[in-house]
């Protein structure tokens, strides 16, 4: 998959409000701060294309881009953030489940996963919501830049291990560094394998 284009369409509050869903659908999710923007930018070659930040929290609403006038990528905003009011926390997390649920052209969801942490209470919950309503997904491992390789096998053994004592079978794993671009062909070739 080369990525032509790649632009930006519209941020929506809900579902009611995102483009017509007659083209198909990849959505980035995970918790606040897990590298969800950066991968976008990654991926598409586009340093600015979806707003990054240091401090978590950043992307509040659906972000949609067409890319190569064929595909949409979503930005979702992240989950699992303790600092943000409850009340609004709690408004977030009904609005990725509602897109999670009812996005009609919804293909497959890249659940991000910090490469560095041991499985965390709110993944938990969200693979969790995943499993129970089979919702198609795969795992994607980020920030791989940050440890070394030893340690990255070392967590991903243990997560998939954690992963089996709730699941019949493993769903794909990728490994990435939006910093290193690693990861990026793999997860292009299977957008393109997906699509086709
Ligand atoms: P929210 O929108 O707040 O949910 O966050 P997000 O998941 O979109 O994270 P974002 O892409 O904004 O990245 C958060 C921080 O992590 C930024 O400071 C990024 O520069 C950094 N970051 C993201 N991916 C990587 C990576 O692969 N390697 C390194 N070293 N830093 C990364
Ligand atoms: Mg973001």
């Amino acid at each position: 998959m080369i990525v032509k284009q790649a632009r930006f369409l519209k941020s929506s509050t809900e579902l009611k409000g995102c483009p017509p869903d007659n083209l198909p659908e990849f959505a980035f999710i995970g918790r606040s701060n897990v590298g969800k923007s950066s991968l976008i930018n990654m991926l598409t070659n586009r340093s600015k294309l979806a707003k990054t930040s240091s401090t978590p929290g950043k992307t509040q609403l659906i972000n949609h881009f067409l890319i190569n006038e064929q595909w949409y990528l979503v930005d979702l905003p992240g989950y699992g953030y303790t600092r943000m009011p409850a009340t609004e926390r709690e408004r977030m997390m009904k609005m990725i489940r509602e897109y999670t649920l009812k996005r009609q052209n919804l293909v497959c969801l890249f659940l991000l996963i910090d490469a560095r942490l041991d499985m965390q209470k709110a993944d938990q919950q969200f693979l969790h919501f995943l499993g129970s309503n089979q919702v198609p997904f795969v795992l994607v491992f980020t920030k791989t830049d940050k440890i070394t390789g030893n340690r990255i096998r070392q967590n991903i053994a243990a997560y998939k291990k954690t992963l089996l004592e709730s699941w019949e079978s493993l769903p794909q794993i990728f490994l990435t560094s939006a910093l290193h671009k690693q990861g990026r062909e793999e997860l292009l070739e299977f957008i393109q394998e997906t699509l086709s």
